[in-house]
């Protein structure tokens, strides 16, 4: 599946979007913190939680698509 067609469009469009996942996680823990209100810091604590998982399934598809990366996990494992 890994072709230049792939690395100049959707292969970008994963990178881009966990790198907003992965920033929506940080906004997240930021807004938890100096929230006062106990449930909505249980709800903004799940929101970030459900932010990881988007993560995790953009980081899934681009191991699958672009091999080099997904050595590289494989040897940092
Ligand atoms: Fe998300």
């Amino acid at each position: 599946m890994y072709s230049n067609e792939v690395e100049n469009s959707d292969l970008r469009k994963a990178r881009a979007s966990i790198a907003e996942e992965l920033d929506a996680v940080s906004w997240y823990e930021k807004r938890i913190e100096s929230v006062k209100d106990a449930k909505l810091k249980k709800i903004l604590a799940h929101n970030r939680d459900e932010e990881k998982e988007h993560a995790a399934m953009l980081i899934e598809w681009m191991r699958k698509t672009d091999k080099k990366q997904d050595e590289a996990f494989k040897k940092h494992d």
